[in-house]
């Protein structure tokens, strides 16, 4: 067990502020965000699009830096590691889900899992990998390779994988953004049952009330900061928290993710 599992916050951000761009067309993606994540909690990062998510997982995943403020992993200020420093602690204490299930399509399920392990030379922990396998249901599909696999089992390898390291913190951005709702389900399903079985801490974004209902809290962006958090979500209740900005949020200048052009869409999965 790390440090990272035994303090109260397993990441967090403090006075974060994100700035795109340069003077007329600069966008403050992250507008003084404070926010902590759990360790050993499944928590659901819930807001519009364009609302700063992304960016704020980014930047707490070491993937991007901040303009101001700070990001810690555990006790680590991540502002302090050099290019060389921050990609060793992605590659050892972060997992990673996308919504592209992002699988080598070359490797078998088995080698996908273990890819990172094995490309940083390091020696897997069967006990742990064998236990993570059983907990996607992946055991007889080991030796397929992901083009044999419905969507919904390729991001069943790409959770496996992202837990495979023993990772203090994994974080996954719309991960069910390309599945129908019954495999959206089980993987959210599963990304929480992986956070309680192995004590890891899921740092998840999401539009879909639906998908932050699986989640054990909710923290809400709106135009860059922190609006709400909640506990024991339900859809319902996030549903209700997100009507709340929608008129708000319509009123923003800013550009929006031309990927996701409706924010209605989650309440019919
Ligand atoms: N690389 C970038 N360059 C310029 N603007 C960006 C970039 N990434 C995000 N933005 C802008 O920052 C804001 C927040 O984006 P993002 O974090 O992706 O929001 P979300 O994930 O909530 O949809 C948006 O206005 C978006 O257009
Ligand atoms: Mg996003």
């Amino acid at each position: 067990m790390t440090t990272a599992t035994l303090t109260g916050t397993a990441a967090r951000v403090e006075n974060a502020v994100k700035v795109y761009g340069a003077g007329d067309t600069a966008v403050r993606a992250l507008d003084g965000v404070s926010v902590g994540f759990r360790a050993g909690r499944f928590t659901a990062i819930m807001g519009p699009s364009g609302s700063g998510k992304s960016t704020l997982m980014h930047c707490a995943a070491g993937l991007d830096t901040l303009s101001e403020g700070a990001a810690y992993l555990g006790d680590t200020d991540l502002s302090a590691l050099d290019d060389k420093r921050l990609t060793l602690l992605r590659r050892d204490r972060i997992g990673f889900v996308f919504q592209a299930f992002n699988l080598v399509p070359t490797l078998t399920v088995a080698e996908n899992i273990t890819l990172s392990i094995d490309l940083a030379g390091a020696r897997p922990d069967r006990e742990w990998l064998d236990a993570l396998i059983d907990v996607v249901g992946l055991r007889d599909r080991l030796h397929h390779r992901p083009a044999e696999l419905s969507g919904g089992q390729q991001q069943r390898v790409a959770v496996a994988r992202a837990f495979a390291g023993r990772p203090d913190v994994v974080f996954a951005d719309e991960p069910t953004g390309n599945l129908d709702s019954r495999s959206g389900g089980e993987v959210l399903g599963l990304l929480g049952d992986a956070a309680r079985r192995t004590g890891r801490t899921v740092v998840m974004v999401t539009h879909d009330p639906v998908a932050a209902a699986h989640a054990d809290e909710v923290v809400f962006l709106a135009d860059g900061r922190l609006v709400d958090h909640m506990e024991h979500p339900t859809a319902d209740r996030v549903l209700d928290r997100m009507k709340a900005f929608d008129g708000a949020a319509s009123h923003s200048p800013g550009p929006s993710d031309p990927s996701r052009p409706s924010r209605q869409e989650g309440g019919s999965s």
